[in-house]
Order: C-alpha cells, then sequence, then structure tokens
C-alpha cells in the first residue's frame, strides 16, 4: 500500500501531532508526515516537528487576509504534495479554498462528543454545562464549525472531574489513539459517504 502523504496544520503544542508522526514512523499508520505548518509563532509543535526532522513551517495569519492565508498555507501543501490534511488543535476556521482542495481528505480531531459543544474550549463548555460524559471525535472537515461526518468517537467518564482542565486532560489521554485509528482506518480500510455516515465496508 502507498503510504500518504500527510500535512499537518497546529498552533499549539502538538501532542497530537506527535501521536500521528510516531505511529507513522512506527509503521502503525500507512502514512508519514510531510510538513507541519502552524499559523503561530510560538507553536511548540513546530519544534516537535525540527527535531523529528520533518519540514515546519511558520505562515503567520497576522496582518493577512483570510483568503491570502489561505491561499499561502495550501501553496505550502502543495510544494510538500500532501494528499491529507489533518487538523491538530489549529486555531483558525478553515476556508473553502482548502475544504474544497482536499474534500473527504481534511480530517479534525475536537475534544467533545460532537455536535456537543462545537467551536472554542469545548471542554470548558462541556464542564461548565455539567456533563457526565464527554470525549474527543474525529471527523472529517466540511464548510461548517466542527459540523463534518463523524469518523470515530471515544467517550471519557467525567462525572467526577474537579475543573475544565481535568476534563481536557481526561480527554487528551484518548485523543492520540484516537486520531490514529481513525486516520489508520480511512487510509487502510474501503469506506465510502452515505449523507453524513460513515461507512467502512
Ligand atoms: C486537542 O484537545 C484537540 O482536540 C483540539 O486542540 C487540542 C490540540 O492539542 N482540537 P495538541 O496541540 O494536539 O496537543
Amino acid at each position: 500500500m502507498s503510504r500518504a502523504r500527510l500535512g499537518v496544520l497546529l498552533s499549539g503544542r502538538g501532542s497530537n501531532f506527535v501521536a500521528i508522526a510516531d505511529a507513522a514512523s512506527r509503521g502503525d499508520l500507512p502514512a508519514e508526515v510531510a510538513v507541519v505548518i502552524s499559523n503561530q509563532p510560538g507553536a511548540a509543535g513546530l519544534e516537535r516537528a525540527r527535531e523529528r526532522g520533518i519540514p515546519a513551517v511558520l505562515l503567520p495569519h497576522q496582518g493577512r487576509k483570510r483568503a491570502e492565508h489561505e491561499a499561502e498555507v495550501l501553496a505550502a501543501l502543495r510544494s510538500h504534495q500532501v494528499d491529507w490534511v489533518c487538523l491538530a488543535g489549529y486555531l483558525r476556521i478553515v476556508g473553502p479554498a482548502l475544504v474544497g482542495a482536499y474534500p473527504q481528505r481534511l480530517l479534525n480531531i475536537h475534544p467533545s462528543l460532537l455536535p456537543s459543544f462545537p467551536g472554542l474550549d469545548a471542554q470548558r463548555q462541556a464542564f461548565d454545562h455539567g456533563v457526565k460524559v464527554s470525549g474527543c471525535t474525529v471527523h472529517l472537515v466540511d464548510a461548517g464549525l466542527d459540523t463534518g461526518p463523524i469518523v470515530l468517537q471515544r467517550a471519557v467518564d467525567v462525572a467526577d472531574a474537579g475543573s475544565a482542565e481535568e476534563v481536557a486532560a481526561r480527554i487528551l489521554a484518548v485523543e492520540h489513539a484516537a486520531y490514529v485509528e481513525a486516520l489508520g482506518r480511512l487510509l487502510s480500510e474501503p469506506w465510502s459517504l452515505q449523507g453524513r455516515r460513515i461507512r467502512f465496508d
């Protein structure tokens, strides 16, 4: 099976990126990370990419129009021959140019059981709401905010969590394996989209 060339977009610490990159280099994913792109100069994920010998590109969004910035991101993905894009803590709304360039090849991980708590600070939203179960969702990205078809979800018990930070830590503990598993299935199994439902055959 040929190895997919992944582009990872991130804005922060990059632990999901590390999980994907390490799974790929162990041979647990039929993929390699071709490039990491961040919009944030201080993103620790950029340094973690460089440590692994993975090209790390900083494309700050400040002072750029949204469409201009997105065109730069797309050009960087193309120049690294990326065929799948993984959002991993990328704190920007992905616009139509990127979604259109990678139809059903653009993934995100969100720290809630969607469709509950889309958008920013999902773990705090869940804590403030008092939910007893939360989790993470890996989904294909469409034009909406955290609305794309769901690939995989993992639930965690947060009934006795004492803070939003604790909720976040419990969710993060299942995120890495969830992202790797979802990506692995999409890359290695036949699947189709029926309406909003992803079906693995
Ligand atoms: C994760 O909680 C992910 O679900 C959300 O942003 C966070 C990124 O964490 N989209 P990291 O940068 O991968 O460590």
